[in-house]
């Protein structure tokens, strides 16, 4: 695990280091978290998500059936290439941002990632419109999935944070309590 400076340091000068990165499965609350910590702690927030489906002017379920999960995973690497280049923010990334190497290695080097862990029984339940979520829409065994991501997500983790029976609000007073204690807020 990397602490931010050594990332900071990988990075090279031009870098944007200091974000703080949120990663984990589907329903994990990344993206409510990291609205929520960034309002409270004067920060700005960004979603992959949403700022993906921006850019490429389409839905992420349009996006999988035009190109694929490789041309989603490719323009998720190309969304952290341009998160080098802003300010440091808490990000919202999306759940299997971590399947690629290079997103694995852009994660490191952006910033302290936090892996929002969750079990598949709860993510799915919190999950409000499956049928946004292609890879749940199209059958895909969440429990597996899971399963097969941990350790790409414990390989990019600076902290690991069990949001099991806990409200988004609770989540992210209490994240963002811990990120402060460190000095990363
Ligand atoms: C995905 C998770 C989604 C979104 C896309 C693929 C995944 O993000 O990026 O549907 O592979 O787990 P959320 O985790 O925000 O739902």
């Amino acid at each position: 695990m990397s602490s931010p400076s050594a990332a900071a340091e990988t990075a090279g000068a031009q870098v944007s280091p200091g974000h703080i990165l949120l990663v984990g499965f589907m329903g994990s609350g990344k993206s409510t978290t990291a609205r929520k910590i960034a309002r409270k702690y004067g920060k700005i927030s960004y979603d992959m998500d949403i700022g993906i489906s921006r850019q490429a002017g389409k839905s992420i379920p349009k996006i999988f059936a035009e190109e694929g999960e490789e041309g989603f995973r490719r323009r998720e690497v190309e969304y952290l290439e341009y998160l080098r280049t802003v300010d440091p923010a808490i990000v919202s990334c999306g759940g299997g941002v971590v399947t690629t190497e290079e997103a694995r290695r852009l994660l490191r080097q952006l910033g302290f990632v936090v892996f929002l862990e969750v079990t598949p029984t709860e993510a799915v339940s919190r999950i409000s419109s499956p049928d946004s979520r292609p890879l749940l829409a199209n059958g895909s065994d969440p429990a597996k999935l899971l399963e097969q991501r941990m350790p790409m997500y414990l390989e990019v983790a600076d902290l690991r944070f069990d949001t099991t029976g806990k409200s988004p609000a609770q989540v992210a007073s209490e994240l963002g309590a811990e990120l402060s204690e460190r000095g990363l807020l």
